[in-house]
Order: C-alpha cells, then structure tokens, then sequence
C-alpha cells in the first residue's frame, strides 16, 4: 500500500486546489485535514481514494479520470513503480498521463495478466485477502510430474512458514521427449512468488510461468506486452 501513497501537496495540487506551492503553504497554515486531523507536516502522505480530504471544511476530490487498465506483461520487466536499478518497469509500457499503480505484483520472469490504475480505493480492494480473488497460471516445468506431486500441490504445501490454501491444479500436459510438464494453477492467495515456490516445495523446477487469469479476467485476447482498457462490468465484477 506504500507505494500507492502520494504526497499530500501533490494529491491537492493534481485536485486543482491551488499550485503545489501554494497547497504546501496552505497546510502549513493547518488548513488541511486529512480524515478529520489537521495535519500540518510537509511529508504527509495519503492514500486517494481512501483517504479523506478537506481544505477549510471542503471535501477535496481528485479530478483525475479513473483509469483501470489489463496489461499482459512481457517476461523481463518489474512491477514497481520506479525500480532502484533501473530497470525496465511494466509503466514504460502502459504511457498515459494518468499515473496508474499496478494492482499487485508479478515477478520479473513471470508473464502475464497485470491490472493497472490510478484508483486507491480499487487497489485497496482487490489486494485485500477477505477478497480472495482467482489467479490463474500456466505452469511449465521440467520433468514429468508425479500424481503425489499434483495431489499435494491441490491439498496445500509449506512455503516459508506457511501452508498454502487448497489449489485448483489441472494436467494440461506432460511431454516425455522433451521432458516437461504443464499445469493450470488456480489459487486464492497472492504470497510472494508463491507459484514458484509451491512448485519448488513439491520438487519441480519452474521454466515458465505465465498469469492467464485475474478471476475471470484473461489476456488471450492481448499480444504480449499490449494492453487495454477493462469494461465498467469487468471492473464491476472484480469488485463483487
Ligand atoms: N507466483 C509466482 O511465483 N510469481 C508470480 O509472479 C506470481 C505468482
């Protein structure tokens, strides 16, 4: 959530309150509440959307359009925001003026479903556990997986300090000559390279990962490295 934070100036500035200099004088001079506290200091930060707003009493909104967007992200690029090492990141790809977040994170290495948007609310939302929305993998692996294997990956496995949640996990195929094996992964939760390392905890090696689905929502219907804008009843959906 601290990477979709901005600072206060900034989100009254982008509100059309005045100038970022001046919307900075004005919580100097305690004319800003942020949920019902004057907050007075430079380097508060808030969440849009969720975060309440007031100058002089006046609910402040941000004007800014809500943007939602599907991505289906190419391997070899991070889902942050601004990378340390500069590295290609997934916002290079989506150019807009609007300044949209990613809604959860895929690895570096894995493709795929990706939604963007600059609505904190939303993201606050589809990230939260209690939501518990689908995610979708395809999974290449080296070798030919067993049925224990299979079996153990849908009942739930040690990850870290943590048993996974029960999985949905379908054969889609197994090929002998040239020794892989390719499963469809549904799962519940969003731990931390979590596809990975279910995988590696039932002694398979991953070659590919790709995020066919966010709940119902698949990218068949984007090349890699496009993406569009979602439907009012896809994001609806999302948020039922
Ligand atoms: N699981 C992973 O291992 N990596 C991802 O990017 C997403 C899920």
């Amino acid at each position: 959530m601290e990477d979709e934070k901005i600072r206060l100036q900034k989100y009254l500035a982008n509100s059309g309150v005045a100038s970022r200099r001046k919307c900075e004088e004005l919580i100097l001079e305690g004319k800003i509440s942020v949920n019902g506290n004057v907050v007075q200091e430079l380097g508060t930060k808030i969440l849009p959307g969720v975060d309440k707003v007031t100058y002089c009493g006046k609910s402040i909104q941000n004007t800014e359009k809500m943007v939602y967007i599907l991505l289906n992200k190419p391997i070899g690029y991070v889902t942050t925001a601004k990378d340390q090492f500069n590295r290609d990141t997934v916002l290079d790809l989506v150019k807009i003026k609007e300044r949209i977040v990613p809604v959860g994170r895929l690895d570096m290495y894995t493709s795929g479903a990706l939604i963007l948007t600059n609505d904190g609310d939303f993201v606050y939302k589809i990230t939260h556990p209690k939501h518990e929305i689908t995610k979708t993998y395809t999974v290449t692996l080296k070798g030919i997986i067993g049925n224990q294997a299979v079996e153990n990956l849908r009942d739930g496995v040690k990850i870290d300090d943590y048993v996974t949640r029960p999985a949905k996990v379908k054969i889609l195929k197994t090929d002998k000559e040239k020794d892989i094996s390719r499963l469809e992964i549904t799962i519940h939760e969003g731990k931390n390279r979590q596809v990975r390392k279910m995988c590696e905890a039932v002694g398979s090696k991953v070659i590919a990962l790709h995020r066919s689905k966010i709940g119902e929502l698949g990218v068949k219907d984007l090349k890699i490295g496009n993406w569009r804008y979602l439907k009012d009843y896809e994001i609806e959906k999302l948020l039922k």
